[in-house]
């Protein structure tokens, strides 16, 4: 049995699913309409605070409930579906969201506390409401509850750009990004001053207030679909969603012709040793050239599974990399020290 935990919160239930060998998943794209389609009639929601070192006002984001996702696929009877042909169903997951199942079930459920270091150090680096976002290619690896990406979203919603914008967000899961990214997405839309329109036209009954720092339910109506998609097309964002593994993204942004994000971000992904080679391939082929801003959070140790920081940047600087053309440097550019250390990488391709 295959089981560690190194998050922020204390569902540790016991896995129950027996280890099995990483499977390569096919790269599938979700479409923005296939993932609003899906959006049950309410989602409830509980605050995210996440501490800022840059003087800068404490942030709080709106993530939606486990509790509630799990309540959605019971209610749509999609209780039993397995998700990968023989494994586990999402509820099996939703129940035990701390416990990794290699090849099945990657942990995108839970929010993963270097992901909030990410949000700490993009917040350092701007100066103004997305200024330094819009208008980029954005792609986050395995982001699970996708807070970096949700936290610069929430940023453009409070902007007023509408560069071109683009943000991938990939999760080895399809039901991680159905269940619980987009509905932040939606969330963080909600509570900007960008669904100001939408609040304005309908009855203060029918909305939840758009404070963040209270836990709420959003009904999801049509309207409401509407005034998103609408939002989202008035500041240039294009959003798109793609489950599967490493290896098949990697594959099909070669068929893309490679170098196709300006920000690449990753956090928490770096924990399994034998993973290592295809995270930083994938990771070389997305930047899109040296001045790509390419992050990677994480523990700087894994007990138990054997990974971190020095196997990453052993891996990074090895000759198999060389040979396949990803040699990189880091260099760290945040760093917690306290408790079990953490720490953001840049990486540079050599
Ligand atoms: C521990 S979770 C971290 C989630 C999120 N980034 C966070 O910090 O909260 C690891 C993430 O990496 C993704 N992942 C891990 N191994 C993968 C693989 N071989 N292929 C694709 N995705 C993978 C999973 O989907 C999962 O969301």
């Amino acid at each position: 049995m295959f089981k560690f935990d190194f998050g922020i919160e204390d569902d540790n239930t016991e896995a129950t699913q027996p280890e099995t060998i990483l499977q390569s998943e096919p790269f599938v794209e979700l479409s923005l309409s296939q993932l609003i389609e899906s959006l049950p009639p309410l989602i409830s929601y509980s605050p995210l605070p996440i501490r800022l070192s840059s003087g800068r006002k404490n942030i709080t984001l709106a993530r939606r409930d486990l509790f509630d996702a799990r309540f959605q696929l019971i209610s749509e009877g999609r209780g039993d579906e397995p998700e990968i042909p023989g494994s586990t169903s999402a509820l099996g997951f939703l129940d035990a969201p701390s416990d990794l199942v290699p090849g099945v079930y990657e942990g995108g459920l839970k929010t993963w506390e270097c992901s909030l270091d990410l949000v700490d150090y993009l917040d350092g680096l701007e100066d103004s409401n997305a200024a330094y976002v819009s208008g980029k290619r954005i792609l986050e690896v395995g982001c699970g509850t996708a807070i970096p990406s949700v936290y610069l979203l929430y940023r453009i919603f409070c902007g007023d750009s509408n560069a071109a914008t683009h943000v991938h967000l990939q999760d080895y899961n399809a039901s991680v990004l159905e269940l619980i990214t987009f509905p932040n997405i939606i969330l963080a839309w909600y509570m900007s001053p960008s669904s100001a329109e939408y609040r304005a036209s309908i009855a203060d009954t029918e909305g939840p207030p758009t404070d963040p720092t209270v836990s709420g339910e959003l009904p999801i109506t049509p309207s409401l679909k509407s005034a998103f998609t609408a939002s989202v097309a008035k500041h240039g964002i294009s959003l798109a969603f793609s489950s599967g593994s490493w290896e098949s993204l990697k594959t099909h942004l070669e068929s893309r012709g490679g170098a196709l994000y300006d920000i690449v971000l990753t956090s928490e992904t770096i924990y399994r040793i034998e993973a290592l080679p295809i995270l930083i391939e994938l990771l070389h082929r997305a930047c899109a050239d040296s001045d790509s801003l390419c992050l990677v959070a994480a523990k700087v140790l894994y007990f138990g599974v054997g990974g971190g920081f020095s196997e990453f940047l052993a891996a990074l600087e090895s000759k198999a990399m060389a040979d396949r053309g990803c040699s990189g440097t880091a260099e760290s550019v945040w760093e917690r020290k306290v408790g079990v250390g953490r720490k953001i990488m840049r990486v540079s391709w050599v």
